[in-house]
């Protein structure tokens, strides 16, 4: 099937990749001239793990990119909306990308004869395809629903992993308010060994954001047992080892540490208090599970000031500023609160991330970064693990150059040991 993909963000590069991988025909279409130039040359503008392989074997073949809409929309039979859905200043979600995006593709739908599906891929708020999209195309092609599809097909992919979870997917959720539309979306997965979950729209929406806040909440509940753990000192990862054992709970995201960031979780949970506020419902659980996330970097500093009294002048080596480990993504990182605060505490920093230093020094300017664990580490008087990368696993005589070698771990990488003085944050 021929196939555009609108927005080429990590989902829209990442989507239009795999769909050609899958035997599509893609065309990616962008306002950023730069990333149209980068695609169609085969580079990726964003890091993804297998990424560069598949655009490399795909551009200037099925893969092409254009910021032509009407090219893309006449010489493709289904469109992909996957632009950003960022928070605005109340944490609500921010529609005005996807706005302006279901108006350009209504523009040039106008002139299309043949029937043409619209797909949001976008992590959008339930309602927001039926109530936001769709009128938007209606009004700027002249057209109604029934002329053209609309269809609702949330996305589920991890950073660092999303080529491979969009080719082995768990689930694959297609919502649409006609039998057809639904159809010709659930074709395109074909190639997939995965069942099709058909809905509605909304539904389709409301899964997204209920498999967001569930993983998250999972991650804040064992934070919040994590620090009563310590408290009672207890080891949380023995407790959680043992609790994941039952299958109704499983082993996964039950590890306590600094808290979840990322470009999903801290958005998703709010956009959907945004939302349940909206229609006058207050959602309590899923307001603390924002809270208890927030309240785990500063205890990092707590743990800190606790051992070394005032941090004033004091040397911190911060490893680990990426969100999570395998990406340089610093979105919500929870370094970025670790460091504010050790900053307002005018302690000095020097910062260690295998792939993310670039990125944090466009936040933070003014402060020491390394190329490697042992760079940041030397002189400090203390250290924080904030990421889990597999290389502070093996964290050893590196420790030997601090001044002072006591180390905070917010991720469970290390365990207690002779040579360093070992502080868990939740064990
Ligand atoms: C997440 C979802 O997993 C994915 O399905 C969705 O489509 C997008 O959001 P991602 O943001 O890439 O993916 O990261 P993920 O691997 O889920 O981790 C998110 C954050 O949670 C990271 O900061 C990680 O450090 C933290 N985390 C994860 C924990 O603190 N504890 C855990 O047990 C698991």
């Amino acid at each position: 099937m021929r196939i555009s993909v609108i927005g080429t963000g990590y989902v829209g590069t990442v989507s239009a990749a795999c769909f050609a991988e899958l035997g599509h025909s893609v065309i990616c279409v962008d306002i950023d001239s730069s990333k149209i130039d980068q695609i169609n040359a085969g580079i990726p503008p964003i890091y993804e793990d297998g990424l560069s392989e598949l655009l490399e074997k795909h551009a200037g073949k099925r893969l092409s990119a254009t910021s032509d809409y009407d090219f893309a929309v006449t010489n493709s039979d289904v469109s992909f909306i996957c632009v950003g859905t960022p928070s605005d200043s109340d944490g609500n979600i921010d529609l005005g990308i996807v706005k302006a995006a279901s108006a350009s593709l209504g523009d040039a739908l106008k002139n299309k004869k043949d029937y043409h599906v619209v797909v949001v891929k976008s992590t959008v708020v339930p309602e927001t395809t039926e109530k936001v999209v769709l009128p938007i195309i209606e009004e700027h092609s002249g057209k109604k629903v029934g002329d053209f599809g609309i269809a609702m097909n949330p996305e589920f992919l991890r950073e660092g992993k999303a080529i491979y979870d969009f080719m082995n997917p768990d689930k694959i959720v297609v919502g649409s308010l006609d039998e057809s539309s639904g159809g010709i979306v659930a074709s395109l997965y074909s190639g997939l060994d995965c069942a099709v979950t058909r809905t509605n729209p909304r539904t389709a929406e409301m899964i997204k954001y209920v498999n967001n806040s569930f993983l998250a909440t999972k991650i804040s509940f064992s934070n919040e047992i994590g620090n009563i753990c310590k408290k009672l000192g207890i080891d949380t990862y023995e407790v959680m080892s043992a609790v994941g054992n039952d299958f109704r709970i499983g082993p996964h995201f039950l590890n306590a540490g600094a808290g979840f960031g990322g470009s999903c979780f801290p958005k998703d949970v709010k956009a959907l208090i945004g939302k349940a506020r909206e229609i006058g419902y207050e959602p309590e659980l899923l307001s603390s599970v924002i809270a208890v996330n927030e309240k785990q970097p500063s205890m990092m500093v707590a743990l800190l000031k606790n051992k070394l009294g005032s941090l004033k002048g004091k040397k911190i080596a911060v490893l680990g500023l990426a969100f999570k480990n395998d990406t340089d993504d610093i979105r919500e990182s929870r370094s970025v609160p670790v460091i504010k605060e050790l900053l307002d505490n005018n302690a000095e920093i020097s910062a260690y991330d295998p792939m993310a230093n670039e990125n944090m020094a466009r936040i933070f300017k003014n402060i020491e970064y390394h190329d490697s664990a042992a760079g940041a580490l030397h002189g400090a008087e203390a250290c924080l693990i904030m990421t889990e990368w597999d290389e502070f696993k093996t964290l050893g005589k590196e420790f030997t150059v601090m001044k002072n070698r006591l180390v905070i771990d917010g991720r469970h990488m290390l365990a207690s040991r002779d040579d360093i003085e070992y502080v868990g944050l939740c064990w």
